[in-house]
C-alpha cells in the first residue's frame, strides 16, 4: 500500500448497527497486531426468531434502546477510561475517551437500523472532536481476519500472522455472497456474487421450511452433525459455470418438496436433510473459491461473514486448500467474530482512514462491494 504522510489512527471505537445486532468495540493496532480491547454485542434476534425472519421496524426500535448502553459498556471494558466515574461515560460532555477515531457501518443494511449507528457516531465524533470513518459492512467482515488478539480467553485469531496480499476473499453472510480478489487494503476486484439468495439466506430459508427458528444456519449446522450428507440429492446450481456467480434459490424449492414428502417429526430424517443442505451449500462455495484461486494463481484465501462459522465449510475448504493449492493458506475468523460485531468494523477502519467531514457520512442501505 502506498505510504501516507497523514495521521493514521491506532485505537478506534467501532459501531455496527446494520441489522439486528447493536455492537460497539474498541480495537488497538500495534505493528501487525490488532488487539480487541472490548467487544459488546446486543442482539434482538430472539425477538425475530418467532417470526422466522427480521422485522425491520422492530430491529430499529431495539437498536435505539441498546445503542448508548452498548457503546458505554464498550468504553468501560476497553479500560481507556478514567478510573471513575464508570457509570455512564457518555453523560459527561467533558469526558473524551482516549480513542483516535470512530468507525461506523454506513451500509448495506436496514435503513432504520443503520441510521441509529450512523447518527450516533456522527454526534459522538462532533462532541469528542474525533475523526469519523465510514465502513462498508461487507468489506468490514473480511477484516475479522486481521484481528490477532481476540480478547477472548484462550482464543487467538491467527497464530500464523495476518493474511498476505494478493488474496481471494469469500464473503458469506445473511444477505450477501461475494467473491473478491484483494490486491491490497482498499484495492480489490469484484469477481462475482449470488444472483438470488445469499448462502446465509439459503440456510435461513431452508431452516424455516424445516420448522426451525431464525437464524437457521446454526440450527441446521447443529442438526447436521448427526445426519448423512448424502441422504438427499440436492441441486448445486452454477457450481461448474465459467464465472464466479452463485445461485442458491433452487435449494429452497428442492427442500420444500422434500419436507412435504418426509416425516419432519422424525429426528433422523431432519438430521439427514440438514446434513444434505449444509453439504450442498458448502460444495458450491468451496468449488467456486478454489476455482478463483487457481485461475488467478492466488495462494491465500480468507473467508468472512456469519456462514464462515460453519464447521462443514471450514473443514471442506481446508481440505481443498491443502490438496489443490500448494503452499496455500486459509484464514477463517474465530466463529464468534464471523457474525456481526463492531470489532471487525473498527479493524477495517484501521486500514482505510481518509480525512473526511463527519457530517457528510450518510447511511446507504443499498451499498455493495462493487460500488465502493
Ligand atoms: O454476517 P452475519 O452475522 O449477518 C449479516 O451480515 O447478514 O450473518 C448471518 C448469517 C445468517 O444467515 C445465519 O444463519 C448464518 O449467518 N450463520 C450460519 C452459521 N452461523 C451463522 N450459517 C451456517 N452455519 C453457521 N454455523
Ligand atoms: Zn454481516
Amino acid at each position: 500500500m502506498a505510504k501516507t504522510n497523514y495521521f493514521q489512527p491506532q485505537i478506534i471505537l467501532g459501531i455496527e448497527t446494520s441489522c439486528d445486532e447493536t455492537a460497539a468495540a474498541v480495537v488497538q493496532k500495534d505493528g501487525e497486531r490488532v488487539k480487541i480491547l472490548s467487544n459488546i454485542v446486543a442482539s434482538s434476534a430472539e425477538i425475530h426468531a418467532k417470526y422466522g425472519g427480521i422485522i425491520p421496524e422492530q430491529a430499529a426500535r431495539e437498536q435505539l434502546k441498546s445503542i448508548i448502553p452498548v457503546i458505554n459498556e464498550a468504553l468501560i471494558q476497553s479500560n481507556l477510561c478514567p478510573p471513575s466515574p464508570k457509570k455512564h461515560l457518555l453523560s459527561s460532555t467533558i469526558y473524551r475517551p482516549a480513542i483516535d477515531a470512530i468507525a461506523v457501518t454506513y451500509g448495506p443494511g436496514l435503513i432504520g437500523s443503520l441510521l441509529v449507528g450512523v447518527e450516533t457516531a456522527k454526534t459522538l465524533a462532533l462532541v469528542w472532536k474525533k475523526p469519523l470513518i465510514p465502513v462498508n459492512h461487507l468489506l468490514g467482515h473480511f477484516y475479522a481476519n486481521w484481528i490477532t488478539d481476540t480478547h477472548l480467553p484462550g482464543v487467538k485469531a491467527h497464530l500464523e500472522g495476518v493474511p498476505k496480499f494478493p488474496l481471494i476473499g469469500l464473503l458469506v453472510s445473511g444477505g450477501h455472497t461475494d467473491l473478491v480478489l484483494m490486491k491490497d487494503h482498499g484495492k480489490y476486484e469484484y469477481l462475482g456474487g449470488t444472483r438470488d439468495d445469499a448462502a446465509g439466506e439459503a440456510f435461513d430459508k431452508t431452516a424455516r421450511l424445516m420448522g426451525l427458528p431464525y437464524p437457521g444456519g446454526p440450527q441446521i449446522s447443529r442438526l447436521a452433525e448427526k445426519g448423512d450428507p448424502s441422504a438427499f440429492k440436492l441441486p448445486r446450481p452454477m457450481m461448474t459455470t465459467d464465472d464466479f456467480d452463485f445461485s442458491f434459490s433452487g435449494l429452497k424449492t428442492a427442500v420444500g418438496n422434500i419436507v412435504k414428502a418426509i416425516d419432519i417429526q422424525n429426528p433422523n430424517s431432519m438430521a439427514d436433510l440438514a446434513a444434505s443442505v449444509e453439504e450442498a451449500i458448502a460444495d458450491v462455495l468451496v468449488k467456486k473459491t478454489i476455482t478463483a484461486a487457481l485461475k488467478f494463481n492466488i495462494k491465500q484465501i480468507i473467508v468472512a461473514g456469519g456462514v464462515a462459522a460453519n464447521k462443514k465449510l471450514r473443514q471442506k475448504l481446508g481440505e481443498e486448500v491443502k490438496t489443490q493449492l500448494s503452499r496455500g493458506d486459509l484464514f477463517f475468523p474465530p466463529p464468534s467474530l464471523c457474525t456481526d460485531n463492531a470489532a471487525y468494523i473498527a479493524t477495517s477502519a484501521l486500514y482505510h482512514y481518509k480525512p473526511i467531514e463527519s457530517l457528510s457520512v450518510q447511511a446507504n442501505p443499498g451499498l455493495t462491494l462493487f460500488r465502493k
